[in-house]
């Protein structure tokens, strides 16, 4: 289970130099970009939840920041009830990251990237060597287990990278984005695995996505965010209901961007 409670975060940048001379000698004060202004989500096990918003929402950051990769200026994340800010490791353990990313080891084979990231998990070779097999399988990923990652396409690079965030049979998996570059029948067969960690072994599965039928499809929740805040969630009837709309990309352009609704 993750909860997700009124994070926020902003980052610094620098400001553009000024061409006057006092501007040369004063070091300037950065500007600063806030990422992320208050997002919440609740993702329960056995469920997949979809965190659905335009480009520039506050997605990746949110996902980030679930990830442990930085900690938010504002507000909690639990991860099984896991801090993860003040426990992180614990909460780690039960977390499969799939970034935007990938970040393989192009030298290592797919069962290599996949067995060193379970020895890293705390995982005997043993017990990672027969994940990787089993995941080879489930992925469908026999014909480039052997093979350096190196010069893998976008979707084979994709399914090492889901089997290396599986590797340690994570209760919850974080994925951002999973579907990007991949073609019609990579996605499809990615939809179906979601779909059955969720249903089959109760997985806690959070994805960030800008797709609309990707949400109608998979989410049993759906939470909409724009400019970095959560401003609506429920499931795909729930909210077509909230906004009176009978298809479900009006509902989320009137959710994400009510001053364009209201313009209109
Ligand atoms: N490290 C950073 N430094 C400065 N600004 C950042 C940084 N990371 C994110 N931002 C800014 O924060 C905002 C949210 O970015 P984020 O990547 O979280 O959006 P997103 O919803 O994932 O978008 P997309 O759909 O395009 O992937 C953007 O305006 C982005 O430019
Ligand atoms: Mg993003």
């Amino acid at each position: 289970m993750i909860h997700i409670d009124q994070v926020a975060k902003r980052f610094a940048v620098p400001a553009p130099k000024t061409s006057n001379l006092m501007g040369w000698l004063k070091k300037p004060a950065p500007n600063w970009v806030e990422a992320v202004k208050g997002v919440s989500l609740k993702a329960d096990n056995g469920c997949i939840t979809g965190l659905l918003g335009p480009n520039g929402a506050g997605k990746t950051t949110t996902l980030r920041m679930l990830a442990g990769l930085f900690a938010p200026d504002q507000g909690r994340i639990q991860v099984d009830g896991l801090d993860v800010v003040t426990q992180p490791q614990a909460a780690l353990a039960r977390m499969g990251i799939l970034g935007d990313a990938h970040g393989l080891y192009p030298r290592l084979t797919a069962r290599e990237n996949i067995v060193y990231f379970g020895r890293l998990q705390g995982m005997t070779r043993e017990a990672a060597e027969g994940r990787a097999e089993h995941l080879a399988d489930l992925l469908d990923m026999r014909k480039i287990l052997e093979r350096r990652a190196d010069g893998f396409s976008q979707g084979e690079r994709m399914k090492t990278a889901l089997a290396r965030a599986l590797v340690h049979d994570p209760a919850n998996l974080v994925l951002d984005e999973p579907t990007n570059g991949l073609d019609v029948l990579a996605t499809r067969a990615l939809r179906e695995t979601l779909r059955s960690l969720a249903r089959d072994q109760g997985k806690c599965i959070v994805f960030s996505t800008h797709i609309m039928q990707e949400v109608e499809y998979l989410c049993d929740e759906v939470v909409v965010v724009s400019q970095g805040r959560s401003l609506a969630h429920g499931s795909v009837p729930e909210l077509l209901a909230q906004t009176g709309r009978d298809r479900f990309e009006d509902a989320f352009v009137a959710l994400a961007f009510p001053d364009i609704q209201e313009a209109a």
